[in-house]
């Protein structure tokens, strides 16, 4: 079965075919990112300009590039919750006029629920249940994978995501948008214990997460050293914030996993792309005897191939829209 996925929920316009939600014969995406940099982070309405401008090229190449035409698709699966509503209904509007020329079933994937499919994409084995920490620009959660289209919340970040957190950290050391892969980068030449920073417990939670007060001590750490005049150690704050994020992520998903009794572990989003995260979970994981699995850099992001997966698993549950079908901005994975 081939799956056109089309994604365009943030600032990159992709799209992509896949056979049988594992096999990816065309991966296509146009970033918008650099545009975006001129002003320290996604611009809406840019990214939906764009996104209007690139999707119709971007489509046709993933077809082309696959060696397949609209005749072999057996379902159009797009983007349709959670993001930029401007940004998300580019996609939708144009997943939903694709549809009804071809008569090809419209399939709305969550885009979470992508992030997650795109380790079917990499790992042939992997199947559900397994527990996931799915940490992007947007979002940080613990989801149990009850199974494809089956999901439960376990925890989440009551404040700022993991990717934001990143990025407010790193911009307020002078790193350009998308300040996350630099901050990682600079951290490993860095000493981790150099500048000791809150960890913040959530209150009644063992599983949730909270980043807003280690943003605002980053940024008060940098304000004070400036007022005295005191040299800072980027390398050394960098690799400080990299171990506390890291280890807050690592520490409250594997307290999960063992009191879920769960074996699996999977890792989904942009933070995923993070080495300090992967080297840390490794470990942990390695220590108490859990699979790990993470994607490939180049699905850690967003792309159409993780929308194409997900949405292969989707229309097989019977998950299929009408034209009524709607963007929107705001939705929990677990909900229909
Ligand atoms: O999943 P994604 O591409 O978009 C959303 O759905 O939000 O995630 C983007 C986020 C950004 O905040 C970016 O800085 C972060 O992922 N990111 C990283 C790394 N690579 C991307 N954060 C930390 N370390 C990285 N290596
Ligand atoms: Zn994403």
């Amino acid at each position: 079965m081939l799956l056109l996925g089309i994604e365009s929920s943030c600032d990159e316009t992709a799209a992509a075919v896949v056979k049988d939600g594992r096999q990816v014969l065309s991966n296509i995406i146009a970033s918008q990112v650099e545009e975006h940099r001129l002003y320290g982070g996604v611009v809406p309405e840019i990214a939906s300009r764009r996104h209007a401008e690139a999707i119709s090229g971007v489509v046709r190449q993933a077809l082309a590039q696959a060696g397949v035409t609209m005749d072999e698709i057996d379902g159009i699966a797009v983007t349709y919750a959670p993001g930029l509503i401007g940004a998300l209904l580019v996609g939708v509007s144009f997943a939903k006029g694709l549809s009804m020329a071809t008569g090809k079933p419209l399939v709305p994937v969550h885009h979470l629920r992508s992030h997650i499919a795109a380790n079917y994409l990499a790992h042939p084995d992997l199947k559900p249940p397994f527990l996931c920490l799915v940490v992007s620009g947007g979002h940080s959660h613990i989801v149990k994978v009850e199974d494809y289209t089956r999901f439960k919340v376990i925890g989440r970040t009551r404040d700022d995501a993991a990717g934001e957190c990143y990025d407010k950290a790193a911009r307020a050391m002078g790193m350009p948008y998308p300040g996350g892969i630099a901050l990682d980068k600079l951290a490993h030449q860095g000493d981790p214990t150099a500048y000791p920073l809150p960890r913040p417990h959530v209150e009644g939670s063992r599983y949730d997460f909270s980043f807003s007060g280690l943003k605002t001590a980053v940024i008060n750490r940098l304000h004070n050293a400036e007022q005295k005049g005191e040299a800072i150690n980027k390398a050394d704050l960098c690799a400080s914030f990299q171990a506390t994020v890291t280890g807050m992520l690592t520490d409250n998903t594997l307290l999960a996993a063992q009191d879920l009794g769960m074996s699996t572990l999977v890792l989904a989003g942009g933070v995923s792309a993070n080495s300090g995260l992967r080297a840390r979970m490794e470990q942990a994981c390695r220590e108490a005897g859990i699979a790990l699995y993470a994607p490939p850099l180049p699905l850690c992001g967003d792309n159409g191939a993780m929308v194409a997966a997900q949405g292969y698993y989707e229309l097989l549950a019977g998950h299929t829209a009408g034209t009524d079908l709607n963007a929107v901005a705001s939705l929990p994975i677990d909900q229909e």
